[in-house]
């Protein structure tokens, strides 16, 4: 089976080729991704209506590229997949609204993806890993411990109550004068930095159960480094490697506890997997602190590699791909949804 996804709900523009065999096996044909970063860097994060105008001028472009690469015409293909939510609203119309168009004209079947189920079974592309596995999606946008049981079956353990992962790297990034994406911006500062130097709070760590909170973190480091204003590299060196120690902290924890719950409920009866995906998984600290937590749970660690965890089309035409398989398909009247939470998903 080989399946066109189109991926617009961010500030990447992306559409890939990706077949499924009978055996469940996954391979990608094409993988094409436009990065808008320059078009927003200037204003420090993504401004949506900059974004959605951008995927209307470059998006047919890129799934023509795709299509040269791989090697396919809209005739080889058994289905078209398009983000159909959560993200920017206008981005991912243009997305959907292509997605849509070609599923009409080539009169193949559509399927409406869920972004964060791209993100939650790109793991099953790259490693074929079996149902079911605990899944730690950190993104720009999402902070979620969840349960994979099955294509569409998504329980939540834990999220955050008020900022993401990957947001609380930008905001600190921006307050520290740090370049846009700031996750990849703190991780560098941090690596020359003295993590004990600022003693930042841990939110949420004694705490039952497995959500989240990183807005108090955030709010912690401007405090603290208004303390020192004017600050020195070295000591936005340290600030970086203050916070990344913090939020290593807190997401081995959760994770940890999630992993024991997991094994002992849905995952029973043989060793547990652990999957990250989403921007923040690039973060070599904190992969570093899910190996650990891995090890000591008897657990294995998948991560896939850092261009398959950030917003890109192959994630889209798997999950579409997934979907077909179990006979799956969705209407042309499908509406793009800003919100889309994960375990609705389950409730269908
Ligand atoms: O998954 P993604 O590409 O887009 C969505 O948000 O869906 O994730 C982007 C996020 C940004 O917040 C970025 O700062 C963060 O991932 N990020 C990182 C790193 N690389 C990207 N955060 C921490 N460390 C990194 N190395
Ligand atoms: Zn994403």
């Amino acid at each position: 089976m080989i399946v066109l996804g189109i991926e617009t709900s961010c500030d990447e523009t992306a559409a890939a080729v990706v077949r499924r065999d009978a055996d469940g096996r996954g391979t990608i044909l094409a993988d094409v991704v436009a990065s808008q970063i320059e078009d927003h860097a200037e204003y420090g994060g993504v401004v949506p209506e900059i974004a959605a105008r951008a995927h209307v001028e470059v998006l047919d472009g890129i799934v023509a590229r795709a299509l040269a690469e791989a090697g396919v015409a809209f005739a080889d293909l058994d289905g078209i997949a398009a983000t159909a939510g959560p993200g920017l609203i206008g981005g991912v119309i243009v997305g959907l609204m292509t997605g849509k168009a070609i599923a009409s004209v080539t009169k193949k079947p559509f399927v409406a993806v869920n972004h964060l189920e791209g993100h939650a079974l790109t793991a099953r592309l790259t490693d074929a890993v079996p149902f079911p596995y605990l899944l730690l999606l950190v993104s720009g946008g999402h902070t979620q411990i969840l349960e994979v049981a099955g294509v569409g079956r998504y329980r939540r353990l834990g999220t955050t109550i008020d900022d993401a992962l990957g947001e609380a790297f930008d905001k600190t990034a921006k307050l520290l004068g740090l370049s846009y994406p700031g996750g990849p911006a703190v991780e560098r500062a941090a690596a020359g930095g003295n993590a004990a130097r600022f003693d930042l709070p841990r939110p949420l760590f004694d705490r039952d159960g497995f959500d989240f909170s990183f807005s108090g973190l955030k709010t912690a480091v401007r405090l603290d480094a208004e303390k020192i204003a004017p600050l020195s590299d070295a000591d936005v060196a340290d600030v970086c490697a203050s916070f990344q120690a913090a939020v290593c902290d807190v997401v081995g924890r959760k994770v940890e506890r999630a992993l024991a719950a997991f094994a002992a409920g849905a995952g029973a009866g043989r060793p547990p997997t652990l999957v990250v995906a989403g921007g923040v998984a690039a973060n070599k600290a904190i992969r570093g602190r899910l190996e650990e937590v891995a090890a000591r749970r008897g657990a294995r660690l998948v991560a896939p590699p850092m261009r398959l965890c950030t917003d890109n089309g192959a994630m889209i035409a798997w999950a579409g791909a997934e979907r077909l398989a179990l006979g799956i398909r969705d209407g042309l009247d499908t509406a793009p949804r800003a919100r889309w939470p994960l375990d609705e998903l389950s409730a269908d």
